[in-house]
């Protein structure tokens, strides 16, 4: 049986209920593979990690991480949320202009962010370039000069802290290729080249340790860390901070051996951190920005697969096959992530076997689960896999021409489209026949 569904996500019938409809349901209705996203949890992360700032009386912003997950309606719900966004690409960056969503509420990250998408980010307001390497600073201010512009700038640093799921090492991850050096003098250098430019506001600081992160001790490690190169640049530069950004990471639970904690504890940690350590200093109250991707959108999404075909191995375990895969969701492939799937007729129905839960693309790493514990199931079954929201559609491909599967919203049992299945005509629409000469 599955631990982690609970009585109030099955209807009567027993089905599981994503934001309120029958998951049944909605794959007859939309077809599988399908994406889901129950829409309320989305807004109630967001919530959750706004109320900790506002009971603190700290100004600050969260910034949903939008590599975890970007579309048109993704964006419209950050922005009526009132969330910031970050992007790290000029295609981020056109969705979140196509939703509409206000840009000054945007941070611009990338550490090889081309002369087009800068000039894109400075026409369009983008509220904050973060800043990552002297590349960037000389293309940035041609880029000003050409459209006689000004922008808000932040400075990323490489903080030499490395934290990723419960491992938290200080001196690990200097080796990075984004950010600024510290040891060598180059943030320096960057800070003085910035502020020699009167065409960029430096509004702060930015740093961002790793994801999947179960433990405050890296947030407050960083935290410390750029209250520290704050300190130091105002008493070397006289620059006064006025932003310190600590980036995301918030871990979440994928399967039962993850214990993360709640975003409340998380920004806790992290606004005594900055107000313990700027305390001896002149930095007075900085706003403390937070930029939570997986979190806010991870555990909200399910993946919808039906199930096909079944190869029994006597001796091995049983491969059971759904019709999505490694097109929809790279990540079990690409770094043997994990995650739980049920049966969505019956997601508390006692487990009767471990199968190996197969995806159909060409590939033998293409296996969604190694070992699922799951009933008895057989074709045309409808599995949901739990936690699918962050990097999943988001890095989803159209290997073996499969079509991307559609996104659905739902939200107090109504659901919609929000990006639509591909069909084989978008999958040749950019193809171009060969005149052979
Ligand atoms: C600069 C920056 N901020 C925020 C995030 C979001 O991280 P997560 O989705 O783990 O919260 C990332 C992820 O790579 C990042 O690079």
């Amino acid at each position: 049986m599955n631990e982690q569904i609970t009585a109030d996500q099955l209807n009567e019938a027993g089905h599981l209920l994503i934001g309120g409809c029958d998951a049944i349901d909605l794959a007859h209705e939309y077809q599988t593979p399908l994406v889901v996203y129950d829409v309320s949890q989305i807004r109630q992360q967001i919530r959750a990690f706004k109320r900790v700032f506002e009971e603190n009386d700290v100004s600050y912003a969260v910034s949903y991480a939008s590599k975890a997950f970007a579309a048109v309606a993704m964006y419209q719900v950050v922005n009526q949320e009132g969330a910031y966004i970050d992007v790290v690409s000029g295609g981020e960056m056109y969705t979140a202009i196509q939703a509409g969503f206000p840009m000054e509420r945007a941070s611009f990250h990338g550490n090889n962010k081309s002369y087009d998408e800068l000039v894109m980010a400075v026409k369009h307001h983008v509220g904050v370039i973060v800043i990552d390497n002297f590349h960037e600073i000389d293309l940035l201010s041609q880029v000003l000069n050409e459209l006689d512009a000004k922008t808000k700038v932040m400075i990323r640093i490489t903080p030499g802290i490395s934290a990723h799921t419960n491992k938290y090492i200080q001196t690990g991850q200097v080796d990075s290729k984004f950010g600024f050096d510290l040891a060598s003098g180059q943030a320096d250098e960057a800070l003085q080249k910035v502020l020699a430019n009167p065409r960029m506001d430096l509004i702060g600081l930015h740093a961002h340790i790793g994801s999947q992160i179960f433990e405050v001790a890296g947030f407050e490690g960083v935290a410390n860390k750029l209250v520290e190169v704050a300190d130091h640049w105002q008493k070397k530069f006289g620059y006064q901070a006025k932003v310190i950004n600590v980036g995301g990471g918030f871990g979440i639970r994928y399967v039962k051996d993850d214990q993360p904690l709640r975003p409340e504890q998380f920004v806790d940690a992290i606004i005594k951190a900055i107000k313990k350590a700027v305390q001896p200093t002149n930095l007075g109250k900085p706003a403390i920005w937070i930029e939570p991707g997986r979190s806010i959108v991870g555990p909200a999404g399910y993946n919808l697969y039906t199930v096909g075909s079944r190869k029994d191995l006597p001796g091995l375990k049983s491969y059971v096959t759904v019709d999505g895969g490694m097109g929809d969701n790279i990540r079990p492939a690409l770094y043997q992530a994990k995650y739980e799937t049920v049966l969505v007729s019956d997601p508390q129905a006692p487990f009767t076997e471990h199968v190996r839960l197969a995806g159909k693309y060409c590939e033998s790493g293409d296996i969604l689960c190694q070992d699922q514990a799951l009933p008895k199931t057989k074709p045309g079954d409808v599995l949901a896999m739990l936690d699918t929201g962050a990097y999943g559609y988001s890095m989803a491909s159209n290997y073996n021409r499969n079509p991307r599967p559609a996104v659905v919203f739902a939200e107090n049992g109504h659901s919609q489209v929000v990006i639509k299945r591909e069909t084989f005509a978008d999958l040749t629409h950019l193809d171009q026949p060969y005149e052979q000469n």
